[in-house]
C-alpha cells in the first residue's frame, strides 16, 4: 500500500530538516504551509525542502484550507509543525498565536472527520515551554514549583529562585506550568490532540522540543533562533548582549537530531502517549553559548546588559533518559561542533 505523510509547516525549519528522511520512508508527502513571511522573507520554496514534498501554501486555521486538500490526498500520517512560535512575541500578539497553535489544531482535526481521512498517527512537535519554569529542589531535596518570575523580581533583577537549583524537565515527573501564551497553546495543543486520539484510536507522537538550532535556520526572523541571532551578530564583530547575568540556561539542540527524533517517532514503534523530551540532554548558559560564537569569529566578548524578556524562563534543559530507553534515540551532536557548523552555513549564507 502506498504510504502519504502529511506536514503541516513542512516549509519551515524543521520541515525541511525531516524532509530527505521523509522521502526515503513515504510514497509521497505532502507540506501545508503558509509561507509566513516572518520565515520566508522571500516567500520562495525552501532549496532545502526535498524535491519529492509536493508543496500547498494554505493556512491551517482556515477552513477553506483543508477542503482544498482533503479531497486530493488522504494522510496515513500526519506530522503536525505549524505554528506562531515566538515565545516573547505572544504575550503582545497571543490571539494570533491562539489562532494558528490551537484553532489551526482544531481546524486540522475537525476536517479530518469531516472528509473521512483520519490517520493512522499524528506526530506533534511540542515545546518545553509548556513546562514554563519547572520543578526545582532545595537543599533538603524538597520539590517545588516556583512559578512565573514577576515584573517586579525582574525589574528588582532578581533572576533566581534563591536556595533552588533547577531539576530537568521529564514529561512523566514533571508538571507543565507554562509562564508563556506560546507555552499555553502548545499545552493545548497537546491536550486536544490527546482527547482526538484517543476518541479515534488514533496513535499520538508527542515530542517536547527544547531549544533546536543549526543549518536551515531562518535568519530573517528576530523573534526566535538566540543561536543564530548570536552569531550574526559575531559575524557583524559587534557585542553580543546577554540578557540577565548571562546565566540563563537552556539545552540546545541540533537538527540533525531532531529530524532523527521526529523520524523515528513518525515510522517507529511509539510505546506511549505520554510526551518525549528531546534536547542535548544538559544545560549550557548563554553566557558559555555567546564565548563559544564570539570566538569563533574572533568578536569582541560577551557583555552583560541587565535586560530581560517577560515571560522567559531562567533554565531549561531536559532529561533524555525515558526517551532514549523508548524509542532508542540519542543526540549525537554536542553544543561546540553544532555552532561550528551553524557557523559555517551562515557564513555561506550572508
Ligand atoms: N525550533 C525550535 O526551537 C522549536 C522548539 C520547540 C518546539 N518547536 C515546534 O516545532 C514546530 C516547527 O518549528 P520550526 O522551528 O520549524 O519553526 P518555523 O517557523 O521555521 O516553521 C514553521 C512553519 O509553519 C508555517 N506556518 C506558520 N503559521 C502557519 C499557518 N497558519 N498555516 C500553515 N503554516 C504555517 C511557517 O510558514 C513555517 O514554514 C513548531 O510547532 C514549533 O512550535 C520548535
Amino acid at each position: 500500500m502506498p504510504k502519504t505523510c502529511l506536514v503541516t509547516g513542512g516549509a519551515g525549519f524543521i520541515g525541511c530538516a525531516i524532509s530527505p528522511l521523509l522521502a526515503k520512508h513515504f510514497d509521497r508527502i505532502v507540506a501545508v504551509d503558509n509561507m509566513h513571511p516572518q520565515i520566508h522573507a522571500t516567500f520562495e520554496r525552501p532549496a532545502a525542502l526535498h524535491e519529492k514534498v509536493e508543496l500547498i501554501v494554505g493556512d491551517v486555521s482556515q477552513h477553506e484550507t483543508w477542503e482544498t486538500l482533503l479531497p486530493n490526498m488522504k494522510p496515513d500520517v500526519v506530522i503536525h509543525l505549524a505554528a506562531e512560535t515566538g515565545t516573547g512575541q505572544s504575550l503582545t500578539e497571543g490571539s494570533r498565536h491562539a489562532n494558528v497553535n490551537v484553532v489551526g489544531t482544531t481546524q486540522m482535526l475537525d476536517a479530518f472527520v469531516r472528509h473521512n481521512a483520519i490517520p493512522k498517527r499524528v506526530v506533534l512537535t511540542s515545546s518545553r515551554a509548556v513546562y514554563g519554569e519547572g520543578a526545582w529542589q532545595d537543599a533538603k531535596g524538597q520539590i517545588s514549583y516556583p512559578g512565573q518570575r514577576s515584573r517586579a523580581q525582574l525589574e528588582a533583577k532578581q533572576w533566581d529562585f534563591p536556595g533552588l537549583t533547577c531539576l530537568p524537565f521529564e514529561a512523566t515527573r514533571t508538571e507543565p506550568r507554562p509562564t508563556s501564551i506560546y507555552g499555553s497553546t502548545k499545552y493545548a495543543q497537546e491536550m486536544i490532540l490527546k482527547a482526538w486520539a484517543l476518541s479515534f484510536d488514533v496513535e499520538i507522537g508527542l515530542l517536547r522540543l527544547q531549544n533546536v538550532y543549526g543549518p536551515g535556520q531562518s535568519l530573517s526572523n528576530p523573534y526566535t533562533g538566540i543561536v543564530s541571532l548570536f552569531a550574526q551578530l559575531a559575524k557583524a564583530g559587534k557585542v553580543i548582549p546577554l540578557y540577565e547575568d548571562g546565566e540563563i540556561i537552556r539545552d540546545f539542540v541540533f537538527i540533525e537530531d531532531v529530524a532523527n527524533a521526529i523520524f523515528r517517532i513518525t515510522t517507529g514503534t511509539i510505546p506511549s502517549s505520554e510526551a518525549y523530551d528531546i534536547g542535548c540532554g544538559s544545560g549550557t548558559t548563554i553566557r558559555q553559548l555567546a564565548e563559544i560564537i564570539a570566538s569563533i569569529y574572533e568578536a569582541p566578548m560577551p557583555i552583560v546588559n541587565g535586560a530581560y524578556r517577560n515571560g522567559d524562563v531562567r533554565a531549561a534543559a531536559a532529561d533524555i533518559s525515558r526517551t532514549h530507553t523508548d524509542l532508542g534515540w540519542m543526540p549525537e551532536w554536542d553544543v561546540r561542533r553544532g555552532v561550528m557548523t551553524l557557523c559555517n552555513w551562515i557564513d555561506r549564507q550572508l
